[in-house]
């Protein structure tokens, strides 16, 4: 069986065979060391198809900053037609939920009719270039199938998370300003069905919004006794945007990331050939969920523009038995596995029990994203799943980024365990202190991209200036991570701001806070994170309450108003939140006292007296 890599001491290196069908090429680096913006433009020419070349690659005013422009392309023609030349290969793999529902593969000639049917039934919605439209679908294949149309026809698709609740799509439907709704009937968690259309519905009350309806009984067969479309690709600018997604901030409320048309092509192309080996031939189970940056990126656009195979899976990778992801992997001979820590913790609890039985003998590549990876959970990946033939490629990345950025090449190395490694060909950080100064090698400082920009880096946040402007500072983006670097790879520690990843969703404690802050009774809140071993961190809310409130209302708020993957994990009612004299919670506290450090310091406090109390209260907890 194929070995592709080898343990030298600490570390993993590619095989000399894994070196030899790395497509990468072992000078990349040095090729793009030598003009970063020549080497992109090369990346561009070669994997996108340009309907009209740019005549600026790259072009910076002030913290705006574009790529390849004057090009013109269509993504979706990128991602499916060009690949018409082998109608009958396999471009998604649709695995349901249910083992007894029958897995349906659509060929890339399929894929294309159904794109056109989407596209047209948009169209005939009012769609056109520049609307805005929002997609709320579970894993289906029609997921991907409307985020293609509307990349078809240029309308800009906002995908929400389905396991989001009713009040968080509205928020980001009036946001976006989405002229259509795009939303199934039902989708199945652990065998119930889950009615998604009337969370949709409750979310456009009063809403001036159309609604197309998927069934779930017809999934990927939505269009089949419709009359044939072929809708033209739109010729897009390369910096048009392409697409928002809403993620979260500091603040409470949600952002519109936006990415550009051009520069997110080439970059989803290059990286997930690149970083995942992915060939025409082969396929890749990113099991992210298409409402995440992740899903977009690695399940839908980058197989298809790379002319692979995605396979999508719409239910729980441990239901109904908690073998279920390795009896995928093992039946749909997946040659790239890719998924977050927290999947992986999970896994492991069952020891090597199930991954014994299965020899996953077509896995080349494993993928880990969305938090960083521990030691251990990174080898049990390795010599269970991978069993101790393929490289863990630690991929660090953003929604704000579009693609992976920092992380190990398959045919470059070395893999070690806890680091993601090199900036992408092309990319450049740095880490960098409060002043903006390099760092020491070793020293845990501030993750920054110095410009040139990646393409692929967002273009804007929408209907938000302001807020786009607040991720630079002195003419670099920042991360808002904290890293280190040793022999010239880099270790990312976790957020250096208030956003806290639960089980590798993106969260905001502002967020929750203000969910919780609106109930009523409610005088204050506080949420931090905590460290929890198999979910990475957990939101810990602290209410101070006018009235007498239980813990249920507080988690049935947070439900209401966010999602139930935003559920404090504990709730703690105080009659003082920690402050300091200008009135600003102290959550740094708070988390000291969850973690169970000792807190000192409390000088600047107005209401020091809270911190013994609130001691008191979480010991009284343990
Ligand atoms: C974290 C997910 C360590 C990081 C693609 C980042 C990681 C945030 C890694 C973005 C990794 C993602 N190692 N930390 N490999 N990948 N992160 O926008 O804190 O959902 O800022 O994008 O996840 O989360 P987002």
């Amino acid at each position: 069986m194929m070995k592709y890599v080898e343990k030298k001491g600490k570390v993993f290196w590619p095989t000399a065979k894994a070196k030899e069908i790395g497509l990468a090429g072992q000078d990349v680096y040095k090729r793009a060391g030598e003009d970063r913006i020549k080497f992109w433009e090369e990346l561009a020419r070669t994997g996108v198809d340009w309907i009209e070349p740019w005549h600026t690659a790259y072009e910076q005013k002030g913290l705006k900053f574009g790529w390849f422009l004057g090009g013109k392309l269509n993504l979706c023609y990128n991602a499916v037609d060009r690949h018409l030349d082998k109608p009958d290969q396999t471009a998604v793999i649709f695995v349901p939920e249910s083992p007894d529902e029958k897995v349906q593969r659509i060929s890339y000639s399929e894929l294309f009719k159904q794109v056109n049917q989407a596209a047209g039934l948009l169209q005939k919605k009012g769609v056109k270039k520049g609307d805005v439209v929002a997609i709320y679908l579970p894993m289906i294949p029609e997921a991907l199938v409307f985020m293609l149309a509307c990349a078809r026809i240029g309308a800009i698709h906002s995908v929400v998370f389905s396991a989001f609740s009713a009040d968080a799509l509205r928020t980001r439907i009036k946001d976006g300003g989405a002229k259509v709704l795009v939303t199934a009937n039902y989708y199945f968690r652990k065998g119930k069905k889950i009615n998604l259309l009337e969370q949709a519905n409750e979310s456009c009350r009063g809403i001036e919004i159309q609604k197309i309806v998927v069934d779930r009984a017809k999934r990927g067969r939505m269009f089949e006794k419709a009359e044939e479309v072929i809708v033209k690709p739109v010729e897009m600018d390369a910096e048009d945007a392409a697409f928002i997604l809403y993620t979260s901030g500091t603040t409470g409320k949600p952002k519109g990331v936006m990415h550009a048309v051009g520069g997110y092509a080439v970059q989803a192309y290059w990286s997930c050939r690149d970083v995942f080996n992915l060939k025409e031939n082969e396929s890749m189970w990113c099991t992210a969920d298409v409402g995440w940056i992740t899903g977009h990126t690695y399940a839908c656009y980058g197989p298809l523009l790379t002319g692979a195979t995605t396979l999508i899976f719409e239910g729980l990778p441990n239901y109904p038995e908690p073998d279920r992801y390795l009896e995928v992997i093992d039946k749909e001979k997946v040659n790239v596995f890719y998924t977050a820590p927290t999947a992986l913790r999970m896994f492991a609890l069952d020891g090597t029990e199930h991954t014994k039985k299965y020899n996953l003998d077509s896995l080349k590549i494993l993928g880990s994203v969305g938090e960083p990876i521990d030691e251990a959970t990174w080898m049990w990946f390795f010599k269970n799943i991978g069993k101790s033939r393929c490289p863990v490629i630690d991929t660090y990345w953003q929604t704000e980024t579009g693609s992976a950025v920092i992380c190990a090449l398959p045919g470059i190395g070395p893999f070690i365990p806890t680091y993601a490694g090199k900036p992408f060909p092309g990319i450049e950080y740095k880490i960098v202190d409060d002043n903006l100064r390099k760092v020491k090698p070793g020293k845990k400082g501030m993750l920054v991209q110095v410009p040139p920009f990646a393409p692929g880096l967002m273009r804007g946040v929408w209907k938000n200036e302001k807020r786009y402007i607040k991720y630079f500072k002195k003419g670099v983006y920042l991360a808002e991570d904290n890293a280190f670097e040793k022999g010239g790879n880099l270790r990312v520690l976790g957020r250096a701001d208030d956003i806290i990843k639960v089980a590798g969703h993106r969260m905001s404690t502002a967020e929750i806070e203000n969910a919780i802050a609106g109930l009523k009774g409610v005088a204050e809140a506080a949420v931090v994170s905590k460290a929890d071993k198999l979910r990475g961190e957990v939101p810990v809310a602290f209410v101070k309450a006018k009235r007498s409130l239980t813990e249920e209302e507080v988690i049935a708020r947070v439900v209401k108003m966010i999602g139930p993957i935003a559920k404090p994990a504990e709730v703690y009612f105080v009659e003082d939140i920690p402050k300091t004299r200008s009135g600003k919670m102290m959550r740094r506290i708070l988390k000291a006292l969850i973690a169970g450090e000792e807190v000192t310091n409390t000088s600047t406090l107005v209401n020091p007296g809270s911190v013994g109390e609130i001691e008191r209260l979480v010991r009284g907890k343990v």
